[in-house]
């Protein structure tokens, strides 16, 4: 059989949104399905790996030989990141909310006539690839995704250094992408490209399966030269 190439690495792995709740029944949220962190978890376990994956609330099942954690606020996906620490890599794949409200109703708000929409007040929620990007227990790779509708490798190579992260696997989530019906986010084809110090790698439209199975190996290579 063939060798496995991430035995005895441990990788943590984040997928989906997460969901910041506004009062007891409802929360914000975004597009994230959690395909494409979960087909990653997957692709990294089949080469050996032992994969932590911290999934936001999703509807796909959690991925085969794979450790799942559930959660549903950033907040609470930072937390359980930082207790799998250390770890050999970290690949940041989730959609994590950029803001929560800023104190979540105990109650249910209540719709009252002649007093219009309630205001939300918002705060910025942690960067968890940032943090984890510049920790003192920092995995030896830290990967980062980028969704953008614009000025997509700019704001990429931005992104390397503000977080910390080795390489940005950056895509076009804009409707006129080319990735249709449903777009990158939702949806079941990716086109990427890997940003990392040393250029850009364009990687051709591919399923999230194909393109987690190729982030998979380009994982594995970039740890084979470190010390199991
Ligand atoms: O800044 P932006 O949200 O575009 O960065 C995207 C990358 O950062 C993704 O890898 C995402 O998982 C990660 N991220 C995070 N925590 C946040 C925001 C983004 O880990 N609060």
């Amino acid at each position: 059989s063939r060798p496995k190439p991430l035995a005895g690495r441990k990788i943590i792995v984040t997928s989906g949104p997460t969901h910041e709740p506004i009062d007891p029944v409802r929360y914000l949220a975004n597009r994230s399905s959690g395909k494409q962190g979960h087909s990653l978890a997957a692709a990294l376990a089949k080469l050996g790996a032992e994969v932590h994956l911290v999934s936001g609330p999703v509807a796909i099942a959690d991925p085969a030989g794979v450790a799942t954690v559930h959660v549903e606020t950033a907040r609470q996906m930072q937390a359980a990141v930082e207790s799998l620490l250390p770890a050999d890599a970290a690949v940041f794949v989730a959609a994590v909310a950029d803001w929560r409200t800023a104190g979540s109703a105990e109650e249910k708000i209540k719709k009252v006539a002649g007093e219009g929409p309630p205001a939300l007040q918002m705060v910025e929620n942690p960067d968890i690839l940032a943090g984890v990007g510049h920790h003192a227990k920092r995995p030896y790779l830290v990967v980062g995704f980028a969704a953008e509708t614009q000025d997509i490798l700019k704001n990429a190579a931005a992104k390397l250094s503000k977080k910390g992260a080795d390489f940005i696997v950056a895509n076009d989530v804009s409707q006129d992408s080319g990735i249709g019906p449903g777009g990158v986010m939702g949806g079941d084809r990716n086109r990427v490209r890997i940003v990392s110090k040393s250029g850009v790698e364009e990687w051709p439209e591919l399923s999230k399966e194909a393109v987690a199975a190729r982030l998979a190996e380009l994982i594995a290579e970039r740890l084979k030269t470190t010390v199991v």
